[in-house]
């Protein structure tokens, strides 16, 4: 098997369970390496560190499956790692028949995302050498959850980046373009093949079910970047008079119109604009709102992405505070590693001071329990929300 040798410091991260390396970090090569191959990590003198696959095209070449000198990576342990996978998702109450399965770094297989809609399976692969164990994950996933169908999503940045030839489709039986999935008393239609990411947002779940705390009947609510209505549809459950739900997509509008009706629910305003748009025209309009959740997209994919992304969190926070009403609730939200809660919190303050509101924090919550995160690897904390009170 091919072995590299990271330079002198570097083996600290990765005792540390720290599982990528970057190019720079290699020192040397036992030979020149293969896109996808398995490689055995040591450190500048030769000792063992960890077992992994390389991409040398790739910024982070190396991603590490084992510290343990005596589990390889084989076959074997991808599909260990799956059974574990399910078994810590049953033991998880999910309110829901929907829950990701496999979250890559989180369940110790990187570059593996494995999503469980019903009956139906969604897997990407994000990095070439996950992708070289795709009949293996294939086989495995049809052992432990016996699918009707197992679609294959291609994942853009991944395709770009690293390179994956992957021809979006079903690897086995028949999976239908919409699949209907239940969530605590909801439920939602997920267009697989042209939704986004895998069909859904499932790591908002808790954060769905938490919004009910705060909705009372007669409440006016606004979901900015609403996707197909996931925050929409719980503030109407929960007796809202007028919910306004905006997002740049129509497809997914599209189906949160069909949620809505699925749903029995009627009313919601969808408005198909650019949110920053919109929530100016509605702070221009004087509109307030007793319960107002901002979700928006990944603004910052790596750091240098950090201080425009932090500027948009301004506005957006400032339009929030804006359009709240006093006593109301605002919840804003980050899907990027690189925007922290502490980001979260500082923006919060300084538009608060901007727009003269003093806020109370009532809460903050994280990407649901299936996307698990390991503490040695904060990449793996992605979502975090913080949940004000606006005085
Ligand atoms: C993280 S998702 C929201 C998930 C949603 N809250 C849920 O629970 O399903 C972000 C959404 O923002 C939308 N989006 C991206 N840029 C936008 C923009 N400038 N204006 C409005 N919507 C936008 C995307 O279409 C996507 O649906």
């Amino acid at each position: 098997m091919l072995q590299i040798r990271v330079k002198p410091g570097i083996e600290d991260k990765i005792r540390g369970f720290f599982p990528w390396i970057y190019r720079p970090e290699i020192a040397s090569y036992s030979r020149k390496p293969k896109k996808g191959e398995l490689v055995v990590v040591r450190d500048f003198g030769g000792k063992f560190l960890g077992y992994g696959y390389i991409n040398p095209e790739v910024s982070i070449a190396v991603r590490i499956l084992s510290f343990d000198k005596t589990e390889p990576v084989t076959p074997e342990l991808i599909k260990r790692r799956l059974l574990q996978a399910y078994n810590y998702r049953k033991r998880l109450y999910i309110n829901s028949n929907a829950f990701r399965l496999v979250h890559s770094e989180g369940d110790l297989l990187p570059g593996l995302i494995v999503d469980v809609y019903g009956e139906y399976v969604v897997i990407e692969f994000t990095t070439f050498g996950m992708s070289m164990f795709r009949e293996t994950v294939v086989d495995a996933l049809l052992e432990i959850l016996r699918p009707k169908g197992i679609y294959e999503k291609a994942n853009l940045t991944a395709r770009k980046v690293e390179g994956i030839e992957v021809e979006e489709g079903t690897v086995y039986g028949s999976v239908p373009e919409e699949v209907i999935i239940w969530e605590h008393d909801l439920k939602y239609v997920i267009n697989i093949p042209q939704g986004q990411k895998t069909g859904f947002f499932l790591d908002q779940r808790n954060s769905r079910s938490f919004v009910r705390n705060l909705v009372e009947p007669g409440d006016r609510c606004l979901d900015v970047f609403c996707h197909t209505g996931g925050f929409a549809l719980n503030m109407k459950k929960m007796g809202a008079e007028e919910v306004i739900a905006v997002d740049l997509s129509e497809l997914a509008l599209e189906v949160g119109r069909k949620n809505e009706e699925l749903n029995g629910l009627s009313g919601i305003r969808w408005v198909n604009k650019n949110a920053f748009d919109y929530l100016k025209e509605l702070d221009t309009m004087g509109e307030k709102f007793d319960v107002v959740v901002i979700d928006p997209p990944s603004f910052a994919k790596n750091r240098h992405a950090v201080p425009n992304a932090l500027r948009g969190y301004k506005e957006l926070c400032v339009r929030g505070l804006k359009l709240t009403k006093s006593g109301g609730y605002l919840a804003i939200f980050s899907c990027s590693f690189h925007i922290t809660e502490q980001h979260l919190l500082e923006v919060l303050t300084k538009a608060s001071y901007d727009v003269r509101r003093q806020v109370r924090v009532i809460a903050k919550t994280f990407q649901d329990k299936d996307h698990p995160w390991i503490l040695q690897m904060p990449n793996t904390l992605y979502l975090k929300g913080v949940w004000v009170e606006v005085i």
